[in-house]
């Protein structure tokens, strides 16, 4: 699993992400930091639009920010919200996730010290993935 060291240095930086949310329409912020396989932690928060469907969600921005800087391996998510209770990702966040961490660990974490443990793999069972493409 991951060190205490680790998951503080994971909540610090996903509440720092979650500040910096762009959420006026919702007013809802959130906030994800990912922890890479390498152990850099790489975040991202929610940018929403005046056109609502164009907003993305922090988990995706934060993939956006790994891949970007090289980094397609990741061994947990921490998300960070002001809700009363810990939130797990949307489905669309679930799907990019799977994508490059199967066996990843989702930790949902609240401003009041609410916290949430999954395995992404309970989030999305039997979930479509690269392999799923193959055919003959
Ligand atoms: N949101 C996320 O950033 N991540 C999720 O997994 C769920 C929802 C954002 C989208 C929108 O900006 C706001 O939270 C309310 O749905």
């Amino acid at each position: 699993m991951i060190d205490a060291a680790t998951q503080g240095a994971l909540e610090q930086a996903a509440f720092a992400a979650m500040r910096a949310a762009y959420a006026p329409y919702s007013g809802f912020r959130v906030g994800a930091a990912l922890l890479a396989e390498d152990g850099r932690i790489i975040t991202g928060c929610n940018v929403e639009n005046s056109a609502y469907p164009a907003g993305i969600c922090a988990e995706r921005g934060a993939i956006a920010a790994a891949v970007v800087q090289g980094v397609q391996r990741f061994r947990a998510v921490v998300i960070a919200t002001e809700a009363e209770e810990p939130t797990s990702p949307c489905g669309i966040c679930r799907q990019v996730l799977v994508e490059f961490a199967p066996n990843l660990h989702v930790i949902s974490v609240t401003a009041g010290g609410e916290r949430a443990t999954h395995s992404l793999s309970a989030l999305l069972p039997a979930p479509f993935t690269p392999s799923s493409l193959r055919h003959s």
